[in-house]
């Protein structure tokens, strides 16, 4: 994986600039190639304020497939669900067709919901490869991305999508895409705000 390059915004404002330009170039740079891109979406509040401001966008959604990166293990009408808050930010506000958003299905086991999604994803890779054209990720104080915690088997997983825990959150039953999915990619933005998020600025810059 190339080295990131890290932008370091002097105000807020600056920073949601910097995400939301970033965030429509790749698209809008996609679609210039493919017919279709490919995103990747995680949860979390800093994902979230971005996909807020992509709902204002004029994006040709109907070109545009979501893969939503992680769920905790609720029902998605559960304040802690992910796709909940897709919905919110983003879905409700824009006309994406129901076949373009991939999600975990937390209405079955967890078990299955992860194997439909390892097919869903092992088809899509089989149609093209990266399997991905961009993700929009957030990353914890402790450096977790999508719900991959440091120590947990799921990080060594050859599926593409797995179960995990998150031992200190408030739902500890995940699903989540593994890294061999993540890495997958064409490019990946990581939206870190926060000074309790230094720490990972620090790792990324070596
Ligand atoms: C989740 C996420 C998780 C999130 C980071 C950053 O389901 O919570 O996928 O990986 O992106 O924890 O979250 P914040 O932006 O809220 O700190």
């Amino acid at each position: 994986m190339n080295k990131p390059t890290i932008f370091y915004p002097q105000t807020e404002a600056e920073f949601w600039q910097k995400a939301k330009e970033d965030a429509v170039l790749a698209i809008r740079e996609t679609l210039q190639k493919q017919k279709v891109c490919r995103l990747g979406l995680a949860g979390g509040e800093t994902p979230k304020h971005l996909y807020e401001l992509l709902a204002e966008e004029n994006l040709p959604w109907e070109r545009i497939v979501i893969i939503l990166i992680d769920e905790r293990y609720v029902l998605s009408d559960h304040s802690e669900s992910n796709l909940r808050m897709l919905r919110e930010a983003l879905l409700k506000k824009i006309s994406l067709p129901p076949e373009n958003i991939l999600a975990f299905d937390t209405s079955s086991t967890r078990e299955s919901a992860a194997e439909e999604m390892s097919r869903k994803l092992t088809k899509l890779g089989q149609e093209r490869n990266p399997l991905f054209d961009c993700l929009i990720l957030g990353a914890g104080a402790d450096g977790h991305i999508a719900s991959l915690f440091e120590g947990e088997e799921v990080l060594n997983s050859q599926e593409l999508a797995a179960l995990s825990q998150a031992k200190h959150s408030a739902v500890q039953e995940r699903l989540t895409l593994t890294l061999k999915a993540l890495e997958n990619s064409s490019r990946a933005i990581l939206l870190l705000k926060g000074s309790e998020k230094l720490a990972v600025v620090q790792t990324l810059e070596g």
